[in-house]
Parts: C-alpha cells; structure tokens; sequence
C-alpha cells in the first residue's frame, strides 16, 4: 500500500533545526510518500540545507524565503515550477516571530507591549499566513492543502503574551484563507493547534529556558498533567502525523478548521495534585 502523501508534491517552510516542528512534519511527509521541497530564512541558508541532509530523503537546496519581504514572495511561485513542474499539492507554513519586548526573558509587562512590536508579531506569525497562500496559489493544484501552525490562544496565559494574541489573529487569517482558496481552486486551509514542543521558538515563549529550563519544565508538567493521555514535549511525532493527514486526502471536507494535537490538555480543566475538587 502507497504511503498517505504518495505523488504529491509538499512546501515545507519554517525548518531551522531538527527539532523544529517543520522538520519532523517533513521528514514523515516523505516517509508517507511526498516529493518535499523545503523554504528557509534567507540568513541561514547554509545552516538549513546541512539540517535538511539530516532528513531521509534528499531535498532540493532551500529556497531562500523571509515571509515578510514582498520579493522573496514574488519570486516564490517560478522557484517552485523549476523544481516541481507538476504544482504543489500541499504547503506548510511553520512560521512565528516575536520581538523580544513581548516574549522571553526581556519581555515587557503585557500592558507595556509597544505597538510597532505588536505589529511585526502579527505580521510574521499571523498575516504572513494570507501571504504564503497568495504566493503559492498560482503553482498549487486543484484540491490542494495549506497547513498553519496554532497554539491554542482562547485562553490568556503566562509568557505567551502578544504572540497568543497573534496566535487569535492567525485562527481569523485561516477562516478567511480558507474562504478564498476554497473558492479558486478548491484548496482547503486548517491550522494544527499543537501542544508544546521543544523547538527555538518555544524556547523563546518560556523565557531563558536553556539557562533555567525550570520553567519550561513548569510548562511540561503542566501539559502532561492536563492531557488525558498524556504529552510528550521532546517528541514531534504527533503533531508530524496531524500535518500529514491534512496535507492527504484524508480529511477533504475539513476547511478553516482547527485541529488540536495537544494531547486534550486545553479541552480539560486540570487541577494540580493537592489541589481540593470536593
Ligand atoms: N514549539 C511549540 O511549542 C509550538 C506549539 C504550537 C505551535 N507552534 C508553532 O509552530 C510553528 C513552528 O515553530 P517551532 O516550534 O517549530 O519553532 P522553530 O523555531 O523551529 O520554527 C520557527 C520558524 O519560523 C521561521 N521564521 C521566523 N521569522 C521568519 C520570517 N520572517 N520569514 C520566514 N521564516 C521565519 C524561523 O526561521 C523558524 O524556522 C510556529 O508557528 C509556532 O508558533 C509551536
């Protein structure tokens, strides 16, 4: 039997380490069949394409692409036709920013978040969504899939700040991707909300987390605590799988849609242990 994504041609962007959530949704995007071509930071294309080799089938070089620069977006489609003639039938885009004045340990209080900083977060983490869908759409095929990336943002939390804001954003963006890709070429467009995995972004959410992982740990614990079945923050694997069953053909009746792959720890109340529930 042929692999989920067997003769189609997958974008992943957003791959800056092995352990970044693009990387493990690539690597099971070929095991499932997927011819992938991958997009980097320009700045860091050297870097990428070495991590890329780690992947288990070769990759074309990354395509040099920052999300916000209007010419990397407009070059995006006739890249992609030389090295995939046959169109794309899926793309990811695994992208988040934050300045350091909103997230991490230099953040400012919430109250304090100066504006131009609010704005570049949702210009990177949120518009750049509707971005990647207008510079892929005239080389995406007909029945197509878009995936984005989500951290469940309906409830306010420690750290996360202006970029769960942006995160809300990003939720709205995808309805109305979908509405207009629907439309053209009957592509779908979902966001995967994931649980916490530990990538550089989420690194930067808990603050110096490689000096003092205590308080991603805090994090961890909650997660698994929270989750029915339990979470893992060091395994990729889950959320990997999810990207892949929405870039297949295996959820066609599933657009402008959230899919939460957090293991159920924000569809439950959890209550620490010692904690009094009766
Ligand atoms: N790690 C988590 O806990 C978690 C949970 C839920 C959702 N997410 C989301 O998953 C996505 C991927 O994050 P990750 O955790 O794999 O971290 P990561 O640091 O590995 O990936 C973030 C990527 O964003 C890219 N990026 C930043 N600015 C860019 C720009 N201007 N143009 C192009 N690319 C740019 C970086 O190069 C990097 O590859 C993000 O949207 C993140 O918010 C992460």
């Amino acid at each position: 039997m042929g692999g989920l994504l067997e003769g189609k041609t997958i974008l992943v962007t957003g791959i800056i380490t092995d352990a970044s959530i693009a990387f493990r949704a690539a690597a099971i995007a070929q095991e499932q069949g997927a011819k992938v071509l991958i997009t980097g930071i320009p700045e860091r294309l050297r870097l990428i394409d070495r991590i890329a080799k780690r992947l288990p089938q070769e990759v074309p070089p990354a395509i040099g692409l920052d999300i916000t620069n209007e010419e990397d977006l407009a070059g995006l489609a006739d890249k992609i036709r030389e090295l995939a003639p046959e169109g794309l039938d899926g793309a990811l885009h695994s992208i988040a920013f934050a300045p350091r004045t909103l997230m991490g340990p230099d953040a400012l209080p919430f109250l304090d978040g100066p504006g131009p900083d609010a704005a570049k977060a949702f210009e990177i983490s949120a518009w750049s969504y509707a971005s990647l869908a207008r510079a892929v759409l005239p080389v995406m095929n007909e029945g197509g899939s878009l995936v984005g990336m989500d951290f469940d943002p309906r409830t306010s939390m420690p750290y996360y700040n202006w970029m769960g804001v942006a995160k809300a954003a990003l939720e709205s963006v995808n309805r109305y991707v979908a509405r207009e890709v629907g439309e053209a070429k009957k592509i779908r467009s979902n966001l995967v909300a994931a649980g916490p995995i530990k990538t550089l972004a989420a690194k930067a959410i808990a603050g110096t987390a490689t000096d003092d992982a205590a308080k991603l740990n805090q994090l961890n614990t909650y997660w698994d605590g929270a989750s029915p079945i339990g979470w893992n923050v060091d395994d990729a694997t889950a959320v990997g799988k999810s990207i892949v069953a929405l870039l297949s053909d295996w959820l066609p009746a599933t657009t402008g849609s959230i899919v939460y792959v957090d293991g159920g720890a924000s569809h439950n109340t959890w209550f620490p242990e010692g904690f009094a529930t009766n």
